[in-house]
């Protein structure tokens, strides 16, 4: 058993104040900080390289979970494992190969994710599972922050764990990003989430880091998995 995860992400900081920003996320309990890396192709967006990786490395212990919205992510995992990052997800939607680059994440030394889309059904993910450390459900359409929770994502999250359940890969984290605040967290875990990430939840105007965290903490208190 262990407590849910929760993953900052750094989308939503202040870029001018990016190192403040993720040790306070640190000092206030998160487990990782989520990394989001946007190209413009895979998803409408551009946002951080191996560059930023390596500086955040620099402002923390904890874990990069590194989520890489690219195209062909294949040409860039070495250098994010150079970064300091070490754990990886990738896209199945954005590999020709998802297999052989699930494997280049691990013979790199890092752990390796997938992640899908939306509109991506579950059963794309039933060949990798054995070879995965994380599978990260969206429950936004990947581009930007701050965007509302797809409310049939619930009951597929509960699909993907009773996939990994009955396959006895129930060490396989589950990770659910998009939307997610105090407010929907409890229902998350409770499909079997393993690990939530909050991006506009955790940097906002409304409260401090340390009390928004607070208050996604206190929403899945107890729900070790
Ligand atoms: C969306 C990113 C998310 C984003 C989540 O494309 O993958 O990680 O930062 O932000 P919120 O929590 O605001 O939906
Ligand atoms: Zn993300």
């Amino acid at each position: 058993m262990a407590r849910v995860k929760i993953a900052p992400s750094i989308l939503s900081a202040d870029f001018a104040r990016l190192g403040e920003q993720i040790r306070e996320a640190e000092d206030a309990g998160a487990d990782w900080i989520h990394v989001d890396v946007m190209d413009g192709h895979f998803v409408p967006n551009i946002t951080i390289g191996p560059l930023i990786a390596e500086a955040a490395r620099r402002c923390t212990e904890l874990p990069l979970d590194t989520h890489l919205m690219i195209e062909a992510p294949e040409r860039y995992l070495e250098a994010f494992v150079r970064a300091g990052v070490s754990l990886l997800t990738v896209h199945a939607e954005a590999c020709r190969h998802l297999h052989r680059t699930v494997q280049q994440i691990r013979e790199l030394g890092a752990r390796a994710g997938v992640a899908i889309n939306p509109a991506t059904p579950v059963e794309a993910l039933g060949e990798i599972l054995p070879y995965v450390d994380m599978v990260l459900v969206m429950s936004v359409n990947p581009g930007f922050g701050g965007q509302s929770y797809i409310p049939t994502t619930t009951a597929k999250v509960a699909r993907v764990r009773r996939l990994l359940d009955e396959g006895g890969l129930s060490h396989v984290e589950l990770e659910v990003d998009g939307g997610i605040g105090a407010e929907n967290a409890a229902e998350v875990v409770r499909a079997g989430a393993t690990a939530l990430v909050a991006g506009s939840a955790v940097y906002n105007r409304r409260a401090t880091v340390a009390e928004n965290l607070r208050a996604l903490r206190e929403a899945v208190d107890g729900m070790e998995r």
